[in-house]
């Protein structure tokens, strides 16, 4: 167990590049084992969470390798898993155990998923009743982890189907078991998830689109998937993977809040479905300067260029909420630096996630010094434009741990993360990247019991 302190007072300065996306890394190394032939990922993120995706793919009998940070995977097409000896273990990590499960059910492969005591606490119905309702023999266990998947029947069933939440993970599930239909699948969703999925597959030459429709006046998003008369035999994938929009989320409000500071962010990816953070930051005042590159592979990408300023309160609510699902630990820390109140509505998804993200983030706010009431679906943060500092706990939770960490380069005392090495999951180079630009950071054993 590592503790992390990060000391105040040094700004930021720079310029650099940033690991692969993580939704684009999870995805390209799935979608690559189901290709027929060999693919090739450059600025793969080699992290806590794709190694267990990894790992999952050496189960099911698909070879790959990691040279420095491009992957190599040879697909064996859909069909092409071996059933694995032992149930996959998928760690924390819920994009790992969503997405095989609908791979396995393209595949017709059984095999039983399972994870930590963390991942066995999110929701799984929301894959297991559609996935049921497709003819995918699947079980879970009292609507969570493990699943145990079984035989199905092929080709599966289409037709269309409502999700109650609006999630990526849930919509690529469904949407690989797809590729297995006998007939077109709808999804419909009540707010545009990510759509990583979508672009990458219609780049493996699958028949798929999005529309906006509405029905009893609330808009909806409905993405078809046409399945071929034969089943589909996917291209292999050769691109280079952009910078993660939400790891670089962390160094935007970073270089925000710390006085002194202007870094630039290059290649990173700023898919629309993504980058919600920006567009609030923006609102509050942050000086942020996006240059647009050529898109990679059907992905936006560009650089950010960021200065430290002063910031307002602000509101967030409805479809909003989707396009920033990742970035409201990092929210808040730009909302305590405000000055004025910033209210989170519509938020309640942020409970499942690798923590509760509600009650966690404002236990530890409270305990750095920031004046936060917590809601039922969200949070008000009475910004005074500045924080005091203190010792937290990251909840097992890797975007609550950077998130607090962020805050330490601008409050008035030090900030103290326990057990940091839960960063590792996503972003490995956190604290080198922090130190790059000119923070100052002490990472050592832990010497406190944690308070979570
Ligand atoms: C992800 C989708 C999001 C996000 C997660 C990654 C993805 O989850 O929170 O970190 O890659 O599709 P939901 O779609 O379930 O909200």
């Amino acid at each position: 167990m590592m503790t992390l302190t990060i000391l105040p007072g040094h700004s930021l300065s720079g310029v650099i590049s940033l690991p692969g996306d993580k939704s684009l890394s999870h995805r390209a190394a799935l979608f690559a084992s189901l290709a027929a032939g060999r693919s090739q990922i450059e600025n793969f993120l080699v992290s806590g969470v794709t190694t267990r995706l990894l790992e999952a793919l050496t189960s099911l009998g698909i070879f790959w390798k990691l040279d420095g940070t491009t992957l190599t995977v040879e697909g064996r097409g859909l069909g092409g898993y071996s059933i694995p000896f032992a149930p996959i273990n998928c760690g924390n990590s819920a994009s790992t155990l969503r997405f095989l499960s609908g791979a396995l059910a393209a595949s017709g492969t059984p095999a039983v998923l399972d994870g930590s005591k963390g991942l066995r606490r999110r929701p799984m119905d929301r894959i297991i009743v559609p996935l049921q309702q497709m003819g995918v023999n699947v079980k879970g266990t009292a609507g969570c982890a493990p699943l145990s998947m079984g035989v199905s029947h092929l080709p599966l069933k289409g037709g269309i189907i409502n999700t109650p939440v609006s999630s990526a993970q849930v919509k690529t599930c469904l949407l690989l078991a797809g590729l297995s239909a006998g007939e077109p699948v709808t999804i419909i969703e009540p707010g545009f998830s990510r759509d990583h999925t979508e672009r990458m597959l219609a780049g493996m030459g699958v028949t798929i689109n999005s529309e906006k429709t509405s029905a009893n006046g609330s808009a909806q998003y409905q993405t078809h998937l046409i399945p071929p008369a034969t089943r589909y035999s996917l291209k292999p994938l050769t691109m280079s993977l952009p910078g993660d929009f939400s790891s670089a989320a962390f160094l935007i409000v970073a270089a925000v809040i710390t006085p002194g500071s202007e870094i630039t962010l290059q290649n990173i990816g700023l898919n629309a479905t993504r980058t919600g953070l920006l567009d609030v930051l923006l609102s509050m005042g942050a000086s942020i300067q996006i240059a647009a590159r050529p898109s990679r592979n059907g992905e936006p990408v560009g650089d950010l260029t960021i200065r430290h300023c002063p910031l307002k309160g602000v509101d967030i609510s409805g479809e909003q909420v989707v396009r920033m699902i990742d970035e409201f630990p990092i929210f808040a820390i730009a909302a305590a630096f405000a000055s004025g109140t910033s209210t989170v509505r519509d938020a309640s998804e942020l409970r499942l996630k690798e923590s509760d993200r509600i009650s966690g983030l404002c236990a530890e706010l409270k305990a750095i010094g920031v004046s936060v009431d917590e809601t039922v679906d969200g949070f008000s943060i009475h910004g005074k434009g500045a924080i005091q500092g203190g010792t937290v706990d990251p909840h097992g939770d890797h975007r609550l741990a950077m998130s607090l960490a962020v805050a330490g380069l601008a409050s008035q005392q030090p900030i103290t993360v326990l057990n940091s090495e839960i960063m590792q999951e996503s972003f490995p180079e956190f604290t080198d990247v922090i130190t790059r630009l000119g923070g100052a950071l002490e990472d050592t054993p832990n010497l406190e019991p944690s308070h979570a």
